[in-house]
């Protein structure tokens, strides 16, 4: 929790301005049945005549006006406090996977990062949303109208209680149930993102190969995985509104059975029993409310445990212990001295096993083998892509692990074997490891790459 309350801090004054204004709206609420119990019981009932009746009507009028105020002014600074939140927790999380290293991102795959960079984020924002609308407010109406229905006829009020062993059942239910389907729902949610996303980026070759059919059966049961995960979920919210609605009804049913007969004997006004019939549905429709939040939080409760997960990953390769951060790469010597490594550590093999290697400055060296034999990975370690288990991979003589990050990457060139083209024009993406080289350089290492004949 102390974690969000960095992503609160900045828009504080709007989480505290929204709650306040709902509760404007609430108090409102709570008023308005003692109006309308006015108007029957003094202005009809009494006769007090219809100057009265307007007087009160007018009183309404302006009651709903400032309740307006107050509930539009409620969801704008909600709106505007959780957007606020979920933008720097998108930002945050996204920093957080720049940091990643290669062997972070082995630990995901791109959809399920996807998923909890948007959806999941969203969820919570949503969630946060409801809360500064509802939290303060349907608890706010449940006690006001609580305290005014006892006030008003506290017998009465305790068929109310009616309905509590029903909705406790109810929350119980969506707890027990429904987390852990909602949980099962966001995996199924990242399982469609990465086939979407596998498909979307291998078109070509899947275009080549002809196996759009088998492409498109993945599809189908990742999506029809997300749909019946989703109806199994979704099944949980089904089942407790009417639940709740019942009970409501019920509750109600017995209020205007018993308050009538008050009536009838006449121990209680027509006035009293509207205004109590209306408090009754405020509390109801606040407990359903209230419902609600717990259901959407259960919900909520699976995403943030995703989010969590990628913000406490370890960055397990950093230049933070550097010892010589300034040191750039000059000669371009490369050594290796003892290198073990391997990719998992429960591996019983070493992809790369006692290396021990000199190139000198100057050298072309050519380093030949079967597919799967290391290649990648051993030139994988030069730029620290990866950091090896044992033994040392020097640089001019410095272990790699003692240049900041970037300066060893800057003196060590790696052309990946799989490459991509960022969205924009050619110049900017020559441009990419020098933002600022000038157009006659960009044109030369053009030619030196062959390149400069089919992008002129
Ligand atoms: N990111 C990775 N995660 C786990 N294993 C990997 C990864 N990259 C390569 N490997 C494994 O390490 C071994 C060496 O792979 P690699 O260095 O790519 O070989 P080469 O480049 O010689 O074909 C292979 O067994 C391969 O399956
Ligand atoms: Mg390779």
């Amino acid at each position: 929790m102390r974690r969000y309350w960095k992503y609160a801090r900045p828009y504080l004054s709007a989480f505290i301005i929204g709650p306040v204004l709902m509760i404007v709206e609430v108090i409102g609420e709570v008023v308005m049945p003692l109006l309308l119990k006015n108007i029957i019981d003094k202005g009809i009932s009494e006769g007090r005549g219809i100057g009265y009746i307007i007087m009160m009507g007018i009183t309404m009028i302006v009651t709903a006006l400032i309740m307006m105020a107050g509930g539009v002014g409620g969801a704008y600074f909600a709106i505007k406090a959780s957007t606020g939140f979920a933008n720097d927790l998108r930002k945050d999380m996204f920093r957080q996977i720049q940091k990643f290293s290669f062997k972070n991102i082995d630990q995901y795959n791109t959809g399920s990062l996807i998923t909890r960079l948007t959806n999941d984020i969203t969820q919570i924002q949503n969630m946060l949303q409801m809360l500064l609308r509802m939290a303060l407010r349907s608890p706010g109406m449940l006690i006001g109208a609580l305290i005014a229905a006892f006030a008003l006829n506290s017998n009465l009020a305790l068929t109310i209680l009616f309905v509590i062993p029903f909705l406790s059942a109810g929350i119980y239910i969506i707890l027990k149930i429904g987390f852990p389907r909602f949980t099962l729902m966001q995996k199924k949610l990242d399982a469609l993102n990465t086939v979407t996303q596998e498909n979307l980026t291998n078109i070509r070759v899947i275009k080549s190969f002809v196996r759009e059919s088998f492409e498109e059966e993945k599809f189908k049961k990742a999506n029809t995985g997300l749909k019946n995960s989703a109806l199994s979920a979704m099944n949980v919210v089904i089942f407790t509104i009417p639940v709740m609605t019942i009970a409501m009804n019920f509750t109600t049913l017995a209020v205007v059975w018993f308050g009538g007969n008050q009536v009838i004997a006449g121990t209680m006004t027509a006035g009293y029993l509207t205004a109590f019939v209306n408090y009754v549905f405020q509390i109801l429709i606040s407990l359903v409310m209230v419902s609600m939040i717990i259901l959407n939080g259960s919900r909520t409760l699976a995403s943030v445990r995703r989010v969590n997960e990628v913000l406490c990953t370890e960055i397990d390769l950093t230049d933070e212990n550097a010892s010589q951060k300034d040191l750039t790469v000059q000669h371009g010597k490369v050594e290796f001295r003892g290198v073990h490594y391997k990719y998992y550590k429960n591996n019983e093999k070493w992809v790369l096993e006692d290396i021990n290697l000199v190139i000198n400055p100057g050298e072309t060296v050519g380093i030949i083998g079967s597919t799967g034999s290391g290649k990648s990975t051993l030139v994988q370690l030069i730029p620290r892509l990866y950091d090896a288990d044992q033994g040392e991979v020097l640089v001019d003589d410095v272990n790699v692990k003692e240049y900041s990050l970037k300066n060893l990457r800057n003196g060590v060139g790696i052309v990946l074997q799989k490459n991509v083209l960022f969205s924009g024009t050619i110049m900017e993406n020559l441009r990419w490891g020098n933002e600022d080289a000038p157009e006659e350089e960009v044109y030369r290492f053009a030619e030196y790459a062959q390149a400069h004949g089919f992008i002129s």
